[in-house]
């Protein structure tokens, strides 16, 4: 069974949150204290930030738990938790892939900026709640062109420096 795509929406929302806060309140001292890699190149570079990664997991789980009261059932609040965790993680990890292959900060991929953060946010909250396999491709290709048309707007909006 196909669940309806507002409740896949509704369910990745936490996730989404903590990949879009960090590009407005993230800064600082980056997460890899501005360490370089075996390669001589950075660690993860200047665009993942604690303050980001905080501010991510604050908001994502404040989803959760908005979710949480809205649906009377408590369980949104862990799963936003775990959400906003995975969605770091692997947006982190994501990055760290980008250096490795020599991409500069910012620099524009097909794939690894949008699916990292989505796979490892669904496999962390995957022991609460996984969605059919359906619903995990319909999920997928949302993301992508979400993720596509928040970033333009977000550079639009004088958010973000590149439109990706
Ligand atoms: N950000 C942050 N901390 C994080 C994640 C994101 O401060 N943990 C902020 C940074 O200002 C970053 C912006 O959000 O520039 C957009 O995030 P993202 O697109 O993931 O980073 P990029 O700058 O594109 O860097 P990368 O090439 O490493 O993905
Ligand atoms: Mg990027």
């Amino acid at each position: 069974m196909l669940e309806p795509l507002l409740q896949l929406l509704l369910f990745i929302l936490p996730a989404y949150m903590a990949n879009s806060t960090p590009v407005i309140f993230g800064g600082g001292t980056p997460m890899d204290f501005g360490g370089k890699a075996w390669d001589g190149k950075r660690c993860l570079g200047d665009g993942k930030t604690w303050r980001g990664f905080a501010a991510g997991m604050a908001f994502g789980t404040l989803t959760g738990i908005c979710e949480s009261s809205l649906f009377g059932n408590p369980s949104y609040t862990y799963l936003g938790f775990l959400l906003a965790f995975g969605a770091l993680t692997g947006d982190t990890f994501g990055s760290f892939f980008k250096r490795r292959l020599g991409m500069d900060r910012g620099h524009p991929t097909f794939l690894v900026d949008q699916l990292p953060f989505f796979a490892v946010a669904l496999a962390i909250a995957s022991p609460i709640y996984l969605p059919s396999w359906e619903g995990i491709m319909v999920l997928a290709v949302a993301t992508y062109f979400l993720h596509a048309g928040t970033n333009l707007a977000a550079n639009r909006l004088g958010l973000k420096k590149v439109p990706w």
